[in-house]
């Protein structure tokens, strides 16, 4: 068994990666930004035009309001030609890069980033899909809503909308059910998980589209719970089990679920420790008056919650789990495809090109 003392070390090492500030201003001036420059510019230009001389000067005026003109309904016709705005893979990853921008500036949060719990509303806005009925899923981003946004298993997600407001204001063309799913991605590879291909095309519903309680995993339950619910979304076992993985990043809160702590010692970088620690160290049930949960036994500080353990008491699953602890680029390539399926579950795409998006370095 490794020692966990050692991977504490080697876990610090990696989860506070220090990011140089000047990364940061590769992103401070995205598209929309330089587009209204290019317009300011353009405006500012004809207005220099004025000379000293009063004629010059009344040309210029009327120059300027000729430019002028010309812009605004040169704009409009070009506005006509081409129609409403249509967001291009470039425009996507200036969101990404904002997003990304954020997570870094705001690091005064958990174990530093918003990324894990980004990660989960991604999760929690997609995972109510049923496959049966068709409804729920990542399209209508019905979570901004209650009932939807106080069933129990949402609880702290607000934490993750709030952080993605002021990126819906300054991109407001992009939909809510977009933003999330794309913020999830953004997270993922900000935490040096693998690349998340993405598509755009989720509609924002309104209140009637809010899926019942109860669509989401109960971490207190078994094996066949798992199974109930992610089969319900159409999953199979080895899908399940790498979905799973994500529990590599964060950890639970008290004051959300109950449960307390984090699964490993890098709970800001994707990793398949979680399989690792599954297969490598010995858990029992933590001691406390909390709801049952199991504890490491080598340091107590980490965390299993009875759904995750699951995953090796059951001998199909565990097959998985011991691939994926083996080999972190297997997990990775899996873990992709299995987010990818569930980000896009009952979503009504018209297109069938992914962006894979530029990581900051
Ligand atoms: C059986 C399935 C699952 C159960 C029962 C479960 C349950 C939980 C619970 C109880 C928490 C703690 C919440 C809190 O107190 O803040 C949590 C956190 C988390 N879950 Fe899951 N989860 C499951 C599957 C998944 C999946 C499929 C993903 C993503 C693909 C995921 C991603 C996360 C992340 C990133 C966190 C940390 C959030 C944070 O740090 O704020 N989980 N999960």
């Amino acid at each position: 068994m490794a020692s966990a003392a050692r991977t504490f070390t080697r876990a610090v090492a990696r989860a506070t990666p220090v990011r140089p500030v000047a990364r940061s201003t590769r992103f401070a001036a995205p598209a929309q930004t330089l587009r209204a420059a290019g317009r300011r510019g353009y405006a500012s230009e004809a207005g220099a035009g004025k000379s000293n001389s009063s004629l010059y000067w009344g040309i210029g005026l009327v120059a300027a309001g000729g430019a002028g003109y010309y812009f605004y309904s040169n704009g409009d016709v070009s506005a006509k030609a081409t129609g409403p705005f249509v967001p291009a893979k470039e425009d996507y990853q200036n969101v990404y890069n904002e997003i990304a921008r954020l997570l870094v500036e705001k690091d005064n949060y958990d174990d530093g980033s918003y990324g894990p719990v980004l990660v989960r509303l991604a999760w929690h806005a997609s995972g109510t899909y049923d496959k049966e009925t068709g409804t729920g899923g990542s399209n209508g981003a019905t979570m901004r809503f209650a009932p939807e946004s106080d069933h129990g298993a949402n609880a702290g997600l607000k934490y993750a909308r709030d952080f993605l407001e002021p990126v819906k204001e300054k991109f407001p063309w992009i939909s809510y059910g977009d933003l999330w799913t794309l913020a999830g991605v953004v997270a993922i590879q900000e935490m040096q998980g693998p690349a998340i291909p993405w598509r755009p095309g989720r509609q924002d519903r309104d209140v009637s589209a809010c899926t019942p309680d109860g669509r989401l995993p109960d971490a207190s339950k078994d094996q066949k719970h798992i199974r109930a619910i992610f089969g319900r979304m159409g999953f199979d076992d080895r899908e399940m089990v790498a979905l799973c993985g994500a529990h590599s990043l964060g950890r639970a809160h008290t004051d959300r679920s109950g449960y307390d702590g984090p699964w490993d010692f890098s709970p800001t970088v994707f990793t398949n420790e979680f399989f690792r620690l599954l297969v490598d160290e010995k858990w029992g049930w933590k001691k406390w008056n909390g709801p049952a949960q199991y504890t490491d036994n080598t340091t107590k500080t980490l965390m299993m919650l009875p759904t995750d353990l699951a995953l090796v008491k059951d001998k199909e699953f565990k097959k998985h789990v011991e691939r994926y602890a083996k080999d972190s680029g297997v997990f990775f390539q899996e873990f992709s495809d299995a987010y990818v399926k569930l980000l896009e579950l009952g979503v009504p795409f018209t297109t069938e090109e992914r962006f894979v998006f530029k990581s900051s370095e």
